[in-house]
C-alpha cells in the first residue's frame, strides 16, 4: 500500500494543558513551566492548526496527568485505524483511556498494544512508504513487535531505528517535511535510518528546531531558531513559529501537542 503524503490532515486532537504540568516529566529540571504562558502558546498551537482549515477538538485538562498535553504520546493515527499506544513512563500509562473516546468518534477500528511491550507515538515517526520507530528508554522492541502485528494486516510497513542515546523520543531529533522529505539533527541522521530520504538538518546549536510538524501548508517550527528557520524557508517551506519555553522544560515540541489525521 502507498502510504498518504501523512502531512495532510483534516483533523487534530490536543488537550489543554493542567495545572500539574509543574510535576510533569523532564530529563533534567530547566525550571518550573508557567501554566498560563503554556496555555498561551497552546492556544496560538491551536490557531495555526485551525488557520490551515483543520477541525481541532481541544480535551479539557486532565489533572491527574501532568504530562497529559502530550497527547501524540497516546497514540497512532493512521487511514481508517488509531492504535493506542502503551507509554513506558507509568504516570502516563493511565493516559491513553481518556483519549480512547476521541478517537472512537472519528475512527471505525481503534486498536490497542496490550503489551507487555512498550510503544509512545513520539517514537513514530510517518512517511509516505514506512512507519520508522525508535526504541528508547520509553518504546522497547517487544512494544514495536506488537504494532507491527496490528498495523501489517493493513498494509503498513514498520522499520525498527534507534532513538539517539539520552535523547527522550524519536520524534524529537526529526520530523516529517513532506514527500520524501526529513528535517533531521545531524546526530539522528549520523545512524543511517533514513538512507533513501532526502534529509535536511538543523542548523548547529538549533537541535531543538528538529521537533516541528508539517500541518498542511504550514511548517511549524518552536520559536528561536532563526538559522533553521530560514533554511527551510528557503527551501520554500511556509514557516510558521510557536512559543515553547514552558514545553521545553518538559522535553516536549510541536509533534507532542497534537494527534493528526484525516477522518
Ligand atoms: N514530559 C514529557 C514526557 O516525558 O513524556
Amino acid at each position: 500500500m502507498s502510504y498518504n503524503p501523512t502531512f495532510q490532515f483534516s483533523h487534530a486532537i490536543t488537550r489543554r494543558p493542567s495545572a500539574s504540568i509543574v510535576n510533569g516529566l523532564r530529563a533534567e529540571d530547566t525550571g518550573t513551566p508557567d501554566l498560563a504562558l503554556m496555555q498561551q502558546h497552546h492556544n496560538e498551537y491551536v490557531g495555526l492548526l485551525r488557520e490551515t482549515g483543520a477541525d481541532v477538538t481541544e480535551l479539557e485538562a486532565l489533572e491527574a496527568f501532568p504530562d497529559s498535553v502530550f497527547v501524540e504520546d497516546d497514540a497512532l493515527c493512521l487511514p481508517g485505524l488509531a492504535v493506542l499506544m502503551r507509554p513506558g513512563a507509568p504516570s502516563r500509562l493511565g493516559e491513553v483511556e481518556h483519549m480512547a473516546p476521541a478517537l472512537r468518534k472519528h475512527f471505525k477500528t481503534v486498536a490497542a498494544i496490550e503489551g507487555p511491550g512498550f510503544i509512545e507515538g513520539g517514537d513514530i515517526l510517518l512517511t509516505d512508504k514506512e512507519i520508522l520507530v525508535g526504541k528508547s528508554a520509553r518504546t522497547d522492541s517487544e512494544g514495536i513487535a506488537e504494532l507491527t502485528r496490528i498495523v501489517e494486516p493493513h498494509g503498513h510497513v514498520v522499520r525498527e531505528v534507534d532513538t539517539p542515546a539520552g535523547v527522550l523520543h524519536f520524534k524529537t531529533d526529526c520530523s516529517l517535511l513532506g514527500d520524501n522529505t526529513i528535517l533531521s539533527t545531524k546526530r539522528l541522521d549520523a545512524s543511517g535510518c533514513f538512507a533513501g530520504y532526502r534529509v535536511i538538518h538543523t542548523e548547529d546549536d538549533e537541535e531543538a528546531a528538529a521537533n516541528t510538524i508539517r500541518f498542511n501548508q504550514f511548517v511549524i517550527m518552536p520559536s528561536g531558531f532563526p538559522k533553521t528557520a530560514e533554511k527551510l524557508m528557503r527551501e520554500g517551506f511556509e514557516v510558521r513559529h510557536v512559543g515553547n519555553s514552558e514545553c521545553a522544560k518538559l522535553d516536549g515540541g510541536m509533534s507532542c501537542l497534537s494527534l493528526r489525521f484525516n477522518a
